[in-house]
């Protein structure tokens, strides 16, 4: 049976270039992608989960195929609940491959109906990471050409909050 619906889930904090190269190909190999934004207990946010839906709506706006959720709790149990077979997530560099095969047996123990499929992003922003953008945000370095517009605006706004998270970290906290 064909697989008409996939899921790519994140943390977008936020989404950058290189989910949106993600996003296209999914929307091209799917009829239609959700892109599932998670509370994620694993991480604390810069943005709340709203920001993130809000600024992921309004950079995929012009993919008609492609909607943005939000989900809370195990992401299996969000794809069983939209009658999903499909986790998308994007591969770049030999470092994600470790963590995503985690992932990926992880969720095929909890849901083996469920299968993960990877496309290999785009060379050109295989280094770039939400955490490096952050850090670079808040030190007023140029990110204009790793995310798109709107989150560079959004960025700069959060431009004390960045800078109070990037002097924590200095701090080893
Ligand atoms: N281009 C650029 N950057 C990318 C990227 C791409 N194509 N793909 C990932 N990244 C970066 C992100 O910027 C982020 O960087 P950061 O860690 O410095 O912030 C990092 O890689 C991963 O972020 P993201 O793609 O948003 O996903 P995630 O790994 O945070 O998402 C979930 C993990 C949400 C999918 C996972 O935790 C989950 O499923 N949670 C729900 C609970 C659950 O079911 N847990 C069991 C899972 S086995």
């Amino acid at each position: 049976m064909p697989h008409r619906l996939a899921v790519y889930p994140g943390t977008f904090d936020p989404c950058t270039n290189g989910h949106m190269d993600v996003i296209r190909r999914g929307a091209a190999l799917f009829e239609q992608l959700v892109v599932a934004c998670a509370v994620n207990i694993s991480k604390t946010p810069l943005f709340s989960l709203e920001e993130r839906v809000d600024m992921l709506k309004r950079v995929t706006s012009d993919l008609a195929n492609v909607r943005v959720e939000s989900f809370t709790g195990m992401v299996v149990d969000y794809v069983r609940g939209l009658n999903g077979k499909v986790i998308l997530r994007g591969l770049r560099t030999f470092s994600d491959y470790e963590n995503e095969v985690q992932m990926a047996y992880a969720n095929r123990t909890f849901a083996p109906e469920i299968e993960t499929v990877f496309v290999c992003a785009s060379l050109d922003e295989s280094f770039i990471s939400s955490r490096l953008i952050r850090e670079a945000a808040a030190l007023d370095g140029d990110i204009s050409s790793f995310v798109p517009a709107l989150v560079a605006e959004r960025l700069k706004a959060k431009a004390g909050a960045l800078k109070g998270e990037v002097e924590r970290h200095g701090k080893g906290q």
